[in-house]
C-alpha cells in the first residue's frame, strides 16, 4: 500500500490491540452524544466499540489510509467512513465525542492538534485519546539501534526522527487544562503474551516497524528484520512456557470541554 498501513497485519493481534480502546471508552462520561468521530479508526475495531456503546449516535470513522478505510467499510457495511488528515481536520458542528485510539503518536505537533480539536467541541463535549508511551521500551530502542548501525541509516533518517517521546502527564495537563473543564490523565502498562521474539516482531510489523521497513529494498528489509529479531530475543527472555511478555505502557487522556 502507498501509505504503508496494512490492515491485515495490524489485526493479527486484534484482541490485544482492542483492549486499550475498551479501557479508554469505559472512562468516557457521555451518556448520549449526538455525533461521534473515531479518529484514526483503522480497520474499524474501535469504531465497532463506539457503535455498540452509542447505538443512537451517528458514529463516523475517519482515517488517512485508504487500505484501513477499505477494511473498515467491509467490517461495518453501511456505516460512514471518511478520509482525512488529523494534522488539519476539524469536526463539524454537532459533534460531541472525539475518540482517538492509537493515532495521535503519528500526528506531527499532536498537542497543537489536540488543543484545536478541544476548542472545536461544544461545552460538555469530550476528547478521549490513547497513545503508546513506549519509546523508551527495548522494542523501540532496538529498532532505532538497528536503524542507526546499518548501511540504511540515511534512508531511515525520517523514520528515526518521526516519533519522539510523549510529554509527561503534567506536561499534557498544563497544555490541555486551559482548554477544558475536566481532565483525566493516566497510564496503563499492559504485558501482552507473545509467541516468542518472532511474535514481538510480528506485532511491530503492523505498527512501529512500518516506517523503518517501508523505505528499504526486499533484501535490506530481510536483513533489518533478522538483526532486529536477534536483539529482541536477548532483550525479551522466554517465560517457563516459552512465551514472552511484551511490556507496553500506554497514556490515556479524557478531556471534557
Ligand atoms: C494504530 S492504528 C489505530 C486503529 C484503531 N483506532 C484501533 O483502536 O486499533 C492507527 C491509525 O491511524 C491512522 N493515521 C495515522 N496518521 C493519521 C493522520 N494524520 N490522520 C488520520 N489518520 C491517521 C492510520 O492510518 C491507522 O489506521
Amino acid at each position: 500500500m502507498a501509505d504503508g498501513w496494512d490492515a491485515r497485519q495490524y489485526l493479527k493481534f486484534e484482541d490485544e490491540r482492542t483492549r486499550p480502546p475498551r479501557d479508554l471508552l469505559a472512562q468516557v462520561p457521555l451518556a448520549s452524544p449526538r455525533r461521534v468521530y473515531d479518529l484514526g479508526c483503522g480497520p474499524g475495531n474501535s469504531t465497532e466499540l463506539l457503535i455498540a456503546r452509542y447505538p443512537q449516535a451517528e458514529v463516523i470513522g475517519l482515517d488517512s489510509s485508504p487500505d484501513m478505510l477499505d477494511q473498515a467499510r467491509k467490517r461495518l457495511p453501511g456505516r460512514p467512513f471518511e478520509e482525512g488528515d488529523l494534522a488539519s481536520w476539524s469536526p463539524p458542528a454537532g459533534t460531541d465525542l472525539l475518540f482517538a485510539n492509537a493515532v495521535f503518536q503519528w500526528v506531527p505537533r499532536h498537542v497543537e492538534a489536540l488543543q484545536r480539536l478541544l476548542a472545536a467541541l461544544p461545552g460538555g463535549g469530550c476528547l478521549a485519546v490513547q497513545m503508546p508511551d513506549n519509546t523508551r521500551e527495548p522494542a523501540l530502542e532496538l529498532m532505532r539501534e538497528v536503524a542507526q548501525s546499518g548501511p540504511w541509516i540515511t534512508a531511515l533518517a525520517a523514520a528515526l526522527a518521526q516519533r519522539g517521546d510523549l510529554p509527561t502527564p503534567s506536561g499534557y495537563y498544563d497544555l490541555l487544562r486551559p482548554h477544558c473543564a475536566r481532565l483525566d490523565i493516566w497510564h496503563s502498562i499492559y504485558n501482552h503474551v507473545m509467541a516468542g521474539a518472532q511474535g514481538i516482531v510480528e506485532w511491530f510489523r503492523g505498527s512501529a516497524l512500518r516506517p523503518f521497513l517501508d523505505p528499504l529494498s526486499k533484501d535490506e528489509r530481510e536483513r533489518f528484520v533478522a538483526e532486529y529479531t536477534a536483539k529482541i530475543s536477548s532483550a525479551y527472555p522466554p517465560c517457563y512456557d516459552d512465551k514472552v511478555l511484551l511490556r507496553f505502557p500506554r497514556l490515556f487522556i479524557v478531556a471534557v470541554r
